[in-house]
């Protein structure tokens, strides 16, 4: 069972901040957006959104994002990458009920695994 490590605001933030200073520094936003071909590297990033605010963010991470709610409709739950990443908004505190059931049913197995989280 794979579960996400709940994050404060405050380490949320300082993430988002980290990610922006980084793309800022290597001068191009086309790191975010060339992630899984650029440092030949597989990036796999599955995302949640109600409104659009982190399918915005997942599409900078992925050129193709993965929807929770489209994976957990069929019937592959297992995944393999080098990075594996989860983006999804912030519900009071908590990620939407739909991402905890997501992270309780795959499996997923990579060296490097992230979220971001988005707020109101
Ligand atoms: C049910 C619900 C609860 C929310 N709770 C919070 C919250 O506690 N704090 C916050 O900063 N934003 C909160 N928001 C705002 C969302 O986290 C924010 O608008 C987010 O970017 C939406 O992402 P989305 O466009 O991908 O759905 C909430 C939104 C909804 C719909």
């Amino acid at each position: 069972m794979t579960t996400i490590k709940r994050m404060t605001r405050r380490e949320a933030l300082k993430n988002l901040g980290l990610l922006a200073t980084g793309a800022f520094l290597l001068g191009s936003s086309n790191v975010l957006t060339s992630c899984s071909s650029d440092n030949g590297k597989k990036r796999i990033v599955f995302y949640f959104t109600g409104s659009g605010n982190s399918l915005y963010v997942a599409k900078h991470l992925s050129e193709k994002p993965l929807s929770i709610p489209q994976v957990l409709q069929g019937d592959q739950f297992e995944f393999e990458a080098d990075e594996i990443g989860f983006v999804f908004p912030d519900y009071q505190g908590r990620a939407p009920s739909i991402v905890q059931e997501f992270a309780q049913k795959v499996k997923l197995k990579a060296n490097y695994m992230f979220t971001v989280i988005t707020y109101g």
